[in-house]
């Protein structure tokens, strides 16, 4: 069968009734719908699916049966492609052996040593099940190794973790107890000045700081390096976010691109191509606070029951030969450089260069979509999602994985000039012209009704944009 052939393109609601059906259901059960706020109904425009039932590679079926091509896999967690042979078998072998025993198994040994030596700056790793969780022991051990309580997060990048040290410098700080604000910071990427003037505002009692080392634009020359000199000089530790760099940048880390060694870094997402692994990497004499080698207060750090579970460590294995055998950092990025000379000939050609734009490395693309005043605009951004979606793509960010053909590419290109031409005439005659339902509208805002892209900010967050996991 020509794959091509089945790709979904419909054009109104009854092409999606299932998921129809199964929304009232989901909002029933669930706050929200949806077990991650980035994947919910608020995301995506009303002409859209709603439920995924299979994956395989680049490629998903909803539940009514259309397909697409996927980006963004995942939350960026499916790097190689869904279904992945090697990382299947490995974690399905290993399932058939028993998945959690009373000690340790040895996977977690040779999967914290393969780690370590991919992280040059690492001398220890521990394992645990989400990005967040890997961060919040980060954060504890620099406050314990530091003996200071104050934190400091870069303002510039969205997310984090769900935790409370994080999510209280986001409107949506419901819960989060009043305190917590006052012990975490914000300061500016590539803007040195900001993290100067934080430790002079509080000397002495800033643990560390964390960022990611690149998101959208690139560290400025000797950014990253005079940062980790302000860090050291200043008592406190750096902290490197890799969640989303790790296993896409050149290296498999942006410390390793970078040449910056991290105090502590932060991997999960593509480290376990869709299966929950992540992992909080460090220098030895920070790490070994949480374990039995030093006589001082010991830290309770990332102590869970499904924290090593077998299948997922032979998994990240898996994950990891497959990088070191194959190339899969180069198709990233190759992949994803077709995709963005076909998409800005496209915005060239419909001189749409103004309102459509592409940013990040290319092994990680996201896109903003501009209003006729070059605003970012959460209407013309719904309309994009919705006429690339009635053209077979399922693309909120233009994440690639090593699965994605040229002939996925290449299609994609041609769904996005669709979209792209019927963005041109919303620019002329509005929007709404074109739009079914309601704008989406970004995760961290204070209330569930608001659809308002000018969220209240904190005196952390920039950017009404952020999206949580
Ligand atoms: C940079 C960054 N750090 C941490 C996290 C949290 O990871 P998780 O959703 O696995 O808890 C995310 C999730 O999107 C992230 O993008």
């Amino acid at each position: 069968m020509n794959i091509r052939s089945s790709f979904f393109s419909g054009t109104n609601l009854d092409n999606f009734a299932t998921s129809g059906a199964l929304r009232f259901r989901a909002r029933a059960a669930i706050p929200g719908g949806a077990h991650t706020y980035a994947k919910g109904d608020d995301q995506y425009p009303l002409l859209a699916p709603g439920f995924i039932a299979r994956g395989l590679g680049c490629h998903v079926w909803d539940v009514d049966g259309n397909e697409f091509i996927e980006y963004g896999m995942g939350l960026r967690a499916v790097s190689l492609g869904h279904g992945f042979p090697a990382v299947v078998k490995a974690a399905v072998g290993q399932m058939s052996q028993g998945t959690n025993f009373t000690r340790p198994s040895a996977l977690e040994v040779e999967c914290a040593e393969r780690l370590i030596e991919l992280v040059p700056a690492a001398e220890m790793a521990k394992f645990t099940k989400d990005g967040s969780t890997a961060t919040t022991a980060a954060i504890r051990l620099a406050r314990a190794y530091t003996g200071r309580d104050m934190i400091a997060l870069c303002s510039d990048q969205p997310f984090f973790s769900y935790d409370d040290w994080a999510i209280c410098t986001t409107p949506m700080n419901a819960g989060v107890p009043r305190a917590m604000a006052e012990l975490t910071q914000g300061f500016r990427y590539n803007d040195l000045s900001s993290a100067e003037a934080l430790f002079a505002r509080y000397p002495g009692r800033v643990a560390a700081l964390i960022l990611e080392a690149e998101k959208e634009v690139p560290p400025t020359p000797g950014y990253l390096a005079t940062l980790r000199k302000l860090c050291h000089r200043n008592g406190a530790l750096l902290i490197i976010d890799e969640m989303i760099t790790g296993f896409r940048w050149p290296g498999c880390s942006a410390q390793s691109h970078h040449g910056i060694e991290a105090d502590l870094s932060t991997f999960g997402k593509a480290m376990g191509n869709g299966i929950a692994i992540s992992a909080l990497l460090g220098r030895r004499e920070i790490m070994e606070l949480g374990g039995l080698n030093h006589d001082r207060d010991r830290v309770f750090l990332l102590s869970t029951t499904h924290g090593a579970e077998t299948h997922a460590l032979a998994a990240a294995l898996a994950v990891m030969n497959t990088y070191r055998d194959e190339p899969v950092i180069e198709t990233l990025h190759r992949q994803g450089s077709r995709l963005k000379a076909g998409i800005e000939n496209s915005t060239q050609r419909r001189g749409l260069t103004r309102y459509f734009k592409l940013a990040g490395r290319t092994s990680n693309m996201v896109y903003a979509c501009c209003d006729r005043d070059g605003v970012p605009s959460q209407t013309f951004r719904t309309l994009f999602l919705q006429e690339t979606i009635r053209r077979g793509l399922l693309a909120p960010s233009l994440v690639t994985s090593y699965s994605h053909t040229n002939d996925d590419i290449d299609r994609t290109i041609e769904a996005i000039d669709g979209a792209l031409a019927v963005y041109q005439k919303a620019l002329e005659d509005g929007p709404e012209a074109h739009l079914i339902g309601r704008p989406v509208a970004p995760v961290f805002r204070r209330r569930a009704t608001s659809t308002s892209a000018g969220t209240p900010r904190t005196k952390v967050r920039g950017s009404s944009d952020a999206k949580a996991s």
